[in-house]
């Protein structure tokens, strides 16, 4: 083959590549993007999620919260002080063990945690984390309830049960902006569709 054989294959090649090259940005940038896998958006981790604040005793001395986790977790535990300025009060904690109980759905299986502190003090801030010992939520904040009946405002929801993450947002932005200091929320309803 002479030189100038050679060079017009080189093109030739090219060209072909080019060519294929393009016609696979325009069928990836043509293609509609994949829907996430529900699986995975809700799929529960070591990591705790979906912790809630709930009472089982008296307001004033007593604060239970529940949370989950995959199944890997077995030693729930929850860390609490008092409430100081700064960060000092992670070195004067206390700590309180949970109860865990497998949770079935058609998405995973979590298990979800419970616990209850007991003797507090009336009328005090609390930061809590809860977890495995290991690995950690964020710190948190509670208040217990006055000795002397104080005014408070709580937000009252209806059944919201279902697009509950797509829709139910906004109620909450909308809600917390009109009451920021709300102490609790209830909602009348399950939260689900079946
Ligand atoms: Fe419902």
């Amino acid at each position: 083959m002479r030189l100038s054989g050679v060079v017009d294959r080189l093109f030739t090649v090219k060209r072909i590549y080019w060519v294929g090259l393009c016609a696979v940005a325009a069928v990836l940038l043509g293609q509609e993007a994949l829907k996430y896998s529900e699986k995975l958006e809700h799929a529960p981790t070591p990591l705790p999620d979906r912790l809630i604040l709930t009472w089982s005793g008296d307001a004033k001395t007593t604060q239970s919260m529940t949370w989950r986790t995959d199944t890997s977790v077995t030693t729930p535990v929850v860390e609490f002080a008092e409430t100081q300025d700064g960060p000092n009060f992670a070195k004067a904690t206390s700590k309180v063990k949970g109860m865990s109980q497998p949770f079935e759905t058609e998405l995973s299986v979590a298990h979800y945690h419970s616990a209850t502190l007991t003797g507090l003090k009336a009328g005090t801030n609390y930061n809590y984390r809860v977890g495995d010992g290991v690995n950690w939520s964020e710190w948190n904040r509670f208040r217990t309830a006055g000795v002397v009946e104080e005014d408070f405002e709580f937000f009252y929801f209806g059944d919201a049960q279902t697009q509950i993450a797509e829709h139910c947002a906004l109620l909450f932005q909308t809600a917390f902006r009109h009451a920021p200091n709300a102490r609790f929320l209830v909602h009348a309803g399950d939260l689900i569709n079946n």
